[in-house]
């Protein structure tokens, strides 16, 4: 990186599980970006659950970035949590440390519109891979905040097949109602869902060539991913994909990303069709795009990305 490139300032909404951890190391270890905070939302486990992962990776590779507690369930439905996936901590696999640092005091929602209002115009990147509650409650307690975001880069949604129903992804349809506000906000959407996604998937040749990686961040890789590949075999029948990491390498790099605009809307009815996003990639709505719908993504330099990111935290000394 040319010495007087300037960092791209993100926050990171998390549900921490699995995939959300090797998102927070790959946040907190690349040069090109500054991570200002991390906020937390009920998604893969319970909040406390997802709070507690989240403050156990941040103090298990040293890093000195606040977390914020936020939303503890949905806008209008029930939480409907993750765990078979993701474990009964909702990070099953590594042992950590109990926490010393705690949440902060603010609540993440508050702490989103603080640091958005107080910044300059479009110097902020929100980087979201858990549901949207914390962002919707952002954009409905202020009306600037959407239009204020450099990019906001989601993690979620299809153009194709759902995977918690044949219609939605996990992190809509945990939420579809906060979806719906979010992607009706304005805000600069980057939409990374499962038909890129699920072109990166952790397979057991590629864990054996990041497994053997020193330092915590390469702990935390062997330990979760172990447990990350035998769940995603045991429920969905295939090796886990990279779903959350995808939005840090989009931060970092986006020309390795194959994206359109289209206008997304969110399904919030239907029996079979609740939390699905509505892309239309034919512009058949008239509708205005809203959206960076991404399509694919360059495989190899994701994984030199995510092994340098791992990598970083061995060489630290
Ligand atoms: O569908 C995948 C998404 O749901 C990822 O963010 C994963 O962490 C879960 O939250
Ligand atoms: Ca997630």
């Amino acid at each position: 990186m040319t010495p007087h490139a300037v960092k791209k300032r993100i926050i990171l909404d998390v549900d921490t599980g699995h995939d959300d951890a090797l998102a927070i190391i790959m946040a907190a270890s690349d040069k090109r970006l500054e991570l200002l905070g991390i906020t937390v939302t009920a998604g893969n486990q319970i909040l406390e659950k997802t709070l507690k992962n989240t403050l156990n990776v941040t103090q298990a590779l040293g890093l000195n970035v606040p977390v914020y507690s936020g939303m503890h369930r949905p806008l209008l439905q029930d939480l409907a949590t993750a765990e078979r996936i993701h474990g009964e901590s909702g990070l099953d696999g590594p042992v950590f440390r109990p926490p010393v640092r705690g949440a902060e005091p603010l609540h993440a929602v508050q702490y989103l519109i603080d640091t958005v209002m107080k910044e300059p115009v479009g110097s902020i990147t929100l980087v979201a891979v858990g549901p949207l509650t914390n962002i919707a409650m952002a954009v409905r307690l202020c009306p600037d905040f959407a239009h204020r975001l450099s990019e906001l880069i989601i993690m979620g949604g299809s153009m194709t097949h759902g995977n918690v129903t044949p219609s939605a992804e996990f992190n809509i349809h945990a939420d579809p109602e906060s979806a719906s506000i979010v992607f009706s906000s304005g805000a600069p959407l980057v939409m990374i869902g499962l038909d890129c996604t699920t072109r990166v998937t952790l397979t057991d040749a590629l864990y054996d060539r990041f497994a053997g990686i020193s330092g915590p961040a390469g702990y935390i890789f062997s330990a979760s991913m172990a447990h990350y590949i035998r769940s995603c075999k045991q429920y969905i029948g295939e090796s886990p994909a990279m779903h959350d990491p995808c939005c840090v390498a989009w931060a970092v790099n986006p020309s390795i990303f194959t994206w359109k605009n289209h206008f997304v809307a969110i399904e919030c009815r239907g029996n079979y069709t609740r939390g699905r996003t509505i892309v239309d990639q034919t512009g058949v709505s008239s509708e205005k795009p809203n959206a960076k719908v991404v399509y694919a993504i360059q495989p190899e330099p994701f994984w030199e990305q995510l092994e340098a990111s791992l990598r970083h935290f061995s060489n630290v000394s």
